[in-house]
């Protein structure tokens, strides 16, 4: 059985690009038979971004509440938030030691930012390091990331070895990273890639109204009613296609290669879509929302299981670098 561990950052509630470039393809993972999998809500590193503590826990819950309304089975998987588990932090601090500085002012997602450097937290320069404590705390085996977290997870095998070497022993399971190659690309509101950062998502989640306006948002070019469109460069198809089944695209393709079918109509399809296929999943996220006592449960359950894992490795690095476990 291998061991399979991801974070998923609480930066914002999820969208479409995440639910399907993210949720969606991790659900499918956990599901499959050998995988025993650690999935947690990385709220420590969402600090080094956002400080304002109410918004910060709106954020996870809504990250929590929509892997559960795309049916993340938290019961046969360990679904958990990372600062509930102390040792986290702990093992931050032993690995910083053994971290070289140039290592981490070599990373992309600090090299990025180094123009700006009094905007830079010392937080955000040693990202690398408590990512790699929730990855070796746990033993995993493989981390399924983006193309993106690659360079994280070298640095993060390179400290587990560094550590490993220096007390001669196996302390720590040495990851592997699980980059897929044919991951989704979901395009925004604005035909970037859909992201929060772009302010270009859509927001399944969202009430009618909210939801609806989003959806007609959509950039299109003026080609008039009734004349035939070029479906294929239509992103209200492109949304529609990664969502719909391949009768219901081709459906909506020929209607806009015909004509006298306008980009509002192909809108109004996308949103009427959007409610049916996704009722029960929006009607689970306002469950979740509205009952932060149960999102607690479920949140604490799975801290309780990962903790069990997190105090054994942190015994070992403990016993090995001659500190006490209390
Ligand atoms: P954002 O760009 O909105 O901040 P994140 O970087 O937090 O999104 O991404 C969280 C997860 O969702 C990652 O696994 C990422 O690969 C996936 N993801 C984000 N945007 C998209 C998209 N437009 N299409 C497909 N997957 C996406
Ligand atoms: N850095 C990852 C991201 O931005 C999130 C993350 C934090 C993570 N800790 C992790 C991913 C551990 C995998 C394993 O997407």
């Amino acid at each position: 059985m291998a061991r399979i561990l991801t974070g998923i950052q609480s930066t914002g509630r999820p969208h479409l690009g995440n639910i399907l470039g993210a949720i969606k393809p991790g659900i499918k993972m956990a599901g499959e038979a050998n995988n025993d999998a650690y999935f947690f809500i990385a709220d420590l590193h969402s600090l080094t971004t956002i400080k304002d503590p109410g918004l910060r826990e709106e954020y996870v819950h809504a990250v929590a509440a929509s892997w559960l309304a795309f049916g993340f089975d938290t019961d046969k998987n360990v679904f958990y938030r990372q600062s509930d588990i102390h040792e986290v932090a702990e093992l931050t601090w032993i690995l910083s030691c053994f971290t070289p500085y140039p290592m981490l002012a070599n990373a992309h997602s600090f090299k990025d930012k180094s123009k700006n450097l009094h905007d830079v937290n010392a937080g955000l320069f040693t990202y690398p390091v408590l990512m790699t404590a929730d990855i070796i705390l746990y033993d995993a085996d493989f981390v399924p990331v983006g193309k993106d977290q690659k360079q994280h997870l070298e640095m993060c095998r390179d400290i587990a070895s560094t550590f490993n070497r220096e007390y001669d022993s196996e302390v720590f399971v040495i990851p592997e990273a699980m980059i897929s190659k044919d991951t989704m690309l979901v395009p925004g509101t604005d035909g970037r890639k859909m992201s929060k950062s772009y302010n270009n998502y859509i927001d399944i989640f969202l009430p009618e109204k909210a939801l609806k306006k989003q959806i007609m948002s959509i950039v299109t070019d003026s080609t008039p009613l009734e004349e035939p469109k070029d479906a294929e460069n239509c992103l209200v198809y492109q949304l529609f296609k990664l969502i719909a089944s391949e009768r219901d695209a081709n459906t909506m393709k020929s209607k806009l290669e015909a004509g006298n079918y306008g980009y509002g109509h192909a809108k109004k399809d996308l949103f009427g879509f959007i409610l049916d296929n996704y009722k029960s999943e929006r009607e689970k996220f306002d469950e979740f929302m509205n009952d932060k006592v149960m999102l607690e449960m479920k949140l604490q359950q799975g801290a309780e299981k990962a903790r069990q894992v997190a105090r054994e490795v942190i015994k070992r690095v403990k016993d090995k670098t001659g500190y006490k476990t209390n």
